[in-house]
């Protein structure tokens, strides 16, 4: 039998320790403690055990993705904007070798033309946005689905 592969790495970059006071029409109204707590309760119906971080520091964002090579087995992550310019972040996921999905609250394809760009779909196995909280649990069901086969 496999090993249990079921750690998830939540990952969360600049601004988005400012959910709750971000616009509520992009980014709907819960904090980001809310919305991780939501996450951990998603994982948890699936099987998967989601761990959470934050920052707003590129830095403290690229060496979290170097430790997560050994601490986690996926990674469900929202760069906020970094996601539109930061290749520093692209090599660093790259560097994690690990799956992931990228998840987005807005519809980023859909709004100013910057934001269609993403530095790391190129590494990611999906993106979903435009689904706000729930995107988060469709990332983890593509992520769950990827782990198990
Ligand atoms: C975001 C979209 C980005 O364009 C934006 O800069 C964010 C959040 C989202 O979740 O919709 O900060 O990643």
């Amino acid at each position: 039998m496999s090993p249990l592969r079921n750690r998830i790495a939540l990952v969360h970059g600049v601004n988005l320790d400012m959910l709750g006071q971000r616009d509520p029409a992009h980014y709907g109204t819960l904090t980001l403690s809310e919305l991780e707590q939501r996450v951990v309760g998603f994982g948890a119906e699936l099987g998967l055990e989601v761990s959470c971080f934050q920052t707003n520091s590129e830095r403290d964002l690229v060496e979290h993705l170097h430790g997560l090579t050994v601490a986690a087995d996926g990674i469900v992550i929202n760069p906020g904007a970094w996601t539109h310019y930061a290749w520093a972040i692209h090599d660093a996921l790259e560097i994690a070798g690990l799956p992931a999905v990228e998840v987005h609250l807005s519809a980023i394809d859909e709004r100013e033309p910057w934001r269609k760009v993403s530095v790391v779909r190129d590494l990611v196995l999906a993106c979903v946005s435009g689904q706000g909280l729930e995107g988060y649990r469709e990332a983890l069901v593509r992520l769950g689905k990827a782990l198990d086969g």
